[in-house]
């Protein structure tokens, strides 16, 4: 069994993040999303990974190396561009080969991990397997029709009458069956070659495609709600270790982790609560489920709900709150006259005022 995690693709719904790097290694808790994916992979005793690498190929190489730090053996397949999750499968074609592999898409979060989904897989070998979970909007999914067994009949995307309440996950098993299949198929009305149509071929030529429902939950980080609520569910998750400095006028409360080299200085932090090495909190107060990257320094501010990459400065702000704020950048407030916002944001940026 082998692995192909998908890292490309263009990230239009997290810009202006996305036009300066990967959305797959924008951190959930501090940590690249793309670490989990790697994580549940050697997990569940794959080790031959592919990874799909797009326009931000550099950045996802330099970071994975070579596997092995996930004691993985990582080869990178460049797709040219992002046509789409049945393309970047024949795109791997030659890395694949005959062998059955797990599809995972790199933005994706899984609470428990793959080994059940790839267990069951190995014990029927049906043609493909899909993972499903419920969810209160099928409308905004690719949504599976099962019959009595489990096995899927139909697929359709984002579908005004959903069959079912069972959205697609980011999280595929193949034989190589699938390439005949994606190579049948005709791009999309977003002119992509659709893993569901893929599949729907497969169901069409009879081939058994299986399924099976996630139990933990399970989340798409693409957009940045979903990035939000990621940080929180995985947040929630961790244990309290204070390996930085709480200097005596500071309270670090409940599930904080400050990471080595970390300051509190005459603060408050209150968990669950992520700050990175390095990082600086002065006469702040850091509110539940803020994942503050390494090295960043807040003063004088109030920060709660919000993901602040590295090296960032957050300076004299009232309150910032459910916010995504880029690497190396500066929030502050200006006292000077006019009073007048001064802004400096990148193209397709989003920015709340109260
Ligand atoms: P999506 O989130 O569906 O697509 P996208 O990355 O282009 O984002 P957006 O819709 O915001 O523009 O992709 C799911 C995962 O698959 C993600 O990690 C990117 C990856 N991907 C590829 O590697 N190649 C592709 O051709 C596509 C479409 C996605």
């Amino acid at each position: 069994m082998k692995a192909l995690i998908l890292a490309g693709g263009a990230g239009t719904r997290l810009r202006p993040i996305t036009h300066t790097s990967a959305k797959q290694l924008v951190p959930v808790a501090n940590k690249p999303v793309l670490d989990y994916g790697l994580e549940a992979m050697a997990a569940a005793g794959i080790t031959e990974v592919g990874i799909i690498v797009g326009a931000t190929r550099a950045e996802i190489e330099a970071h994975v190396g070579d596997g092995s730090a996930w004691g993985l053996d990582v080869t990178f397949v460049h797709q040219p561009e992002p046509l789409g999750l049945a393309h970047a499968v024949l795109t791997a074609e030659d890395f694949l080969g005959e062998d059955d592999f797990v599809m995972y898409l790199g933005d994706n979060l899984l609470a428990g991990g793959i080994g059940e989904f790839v267990a069951g897989f190995e014990r029927a070998r049906p043609t493909a397997q899909i993972l499903l979970a419920q969810v209160p909007n099928p409308q905004e999914f690719g949504v599976a029709a099962l019959d009595d067994a489990g096995r899927v009949t139909r697929l359709v995307e984002k579908p005004a009458d959903p069959p079912s309440d069972l959205a697609l996950v980011g999280v595929y098993l193949f034989t190589s069956r699938i390439f005949e299949a994606a190579k049948s198929i005709a791009p999309s009305g977003r002119g992509e070659l659709e893993i569901t149509d893929a599949l729907q071929w497969l169901i069409d030529a009879g081939e058994p495609v299986d399924s099976h429902v996630v139990s933990g939950w399970w989340k798409d980080t693409g957009k940045l709600d979903d990035l939000l609520e990621a940080n929180r569910i995985v947040l929630d998750a961790t244990e309290r270790r204070v390996d930085g400095s709480v200097d005596d006028a500071s309270l670090a409360q409940g599930k904080v982790v400050l990471e080595a080299g970390a300051q509190l200085v005459n603060s408050t932090v209150r968990g669950p609560t992520v700050i990175g090495a390095g990082a600086r909190i002065v006469d702040s107060y850091v509110g539940p489920y803020s994942a503050i990257d390494a090295g960043c320094v807040v003063t004088r501010s109030e920060v709660e709900h919000a993901i602040i990459l590295a090296d960032s400065t957050v300076t004299d702000v009232q309150r910032l709150e459910d916010s995504l704020i880029g690497r190396e950048s500066t929030v502050a407030y200006q006292p000077t006259r006019p009073r007048a916002y001064r802004l400096m944001i990148g193209d397709h940026s989003s920015v709340g005022l109260a």
